[in-house]
């Protein structure tokens, strides 16, 4: 029988107590294990550290929501776009814009002071993906909870097939760390182990994996945009469950610091 995941919970629970942005296949199952750990902890302002957040898609509504969130990211460009962002939502006094690299958190943000930590779509292209693992543990508490997503290499590896790329499909498969060459816009992708071995290797305890987009990117934009109410909840259905979770675009991991 399948387990009852994080996800499953949220859905029995109509999401709780965060009311966050309008849920898309891009988002909905990331928000939805997010609203789980903020509704467990409802009654806190949370300290959440954004890493590699960009111009705030995710920063602003934890921020709305009334937590306090730094984001740390390599572009000047896309920082001065999340504080406009965050002006504009009337909450730059709770969003903190850090320059910064990943992998040198110390010095920009108290060690295990973090309660939520996020790293979306940032370990894919970094150098090195062990010390931006390491850092994110690292600045959080004992107890705290890290949001990690990272493209999957099973979706790409269907995806240029059934675009009639059979030698970068191959090149997928065979790599050892998912990327087919230098032409090749990441450096990296994921099966849900690997993943799960990066984040056990920095010390956390991965807790969920779900996948984002199952459907979403194999669909016609005709199916998708007639039904986009039923596409997200069919992505929430499925995120959790292999098979259908190994073969989402993205594989999000929820960890935990041993407390
Ligand atoms: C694809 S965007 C993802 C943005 C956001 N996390 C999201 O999910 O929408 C990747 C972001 O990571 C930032 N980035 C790339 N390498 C980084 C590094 N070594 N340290 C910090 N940020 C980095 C980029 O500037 C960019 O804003």
């Amino acid at each position: 029988m399948a387990r009852v995941t994080r996800l499953d919970r949220v859905e029995q629970s109509t999401r709780g107590r965060f009311a966050g942005p309008p849920l898309t296949p891009r988002t909905a199952v990331v928000w939805s294990v997010l609203a789980a750990e903020l509704d467990r902890r409802a009654d806190v302002e949370l300290s959440v550290l954004d890493v590699g957040g960009g111009t705030g898609g995710f920063a602003v509504p934890l921020a709305q929501a009334g937590h306090r969130v730094t984001v740390v990211d390599a572009s000047p460009d896309a920082l001065a776009a999340l504080t406009r962002r965050a002006a504009e939502a009337g909450v730059a006094d709770r969003v903190r814009a850090v320059q910064g690299d990943g992998d040198a958190l110390t010095g920009l943000v108290e060690p295990a002071s973090v309660d939520l930590v996020l790293c979306h779509s940032v370990l894919e292209v970094v150098d090195d993906p062990g010390p931006v693992a390491t850092a994110l543990a690292g600045a959080l508490r004992p107890g705290g909870a890290a949001s990690v997503l990272v493209p999957g290499r099973a979706a790409a590896v269907l995806g240029r097939a059934m675009n009639g790329q059979m030698e970068v499909a191959a090149a997928l498969v065979a790599a050892a760390d998912g990327a087919a060459g230098p032409r090749d816009t990441l450096r990296r992708r994921f099966d849900a182990g690997e993943a799960a071995a990066l984040l056990s290797a920095a010390g956390l305890t991965v807790e969920e994996i779900h996948g984002v987009r199952v459907l979403a990117d194999l669909l016609p934009a005709s199916v998708a945009d007639a039904q986009p109410g039923a596409l997200v909840e069919l992505e929430r259905a499925l995120a959790g469950r292999p098979p259908y979770r190994d073969l989402a675009a993205q594989l999000h991991l929820f960890a935990r610091r041993p407390a």
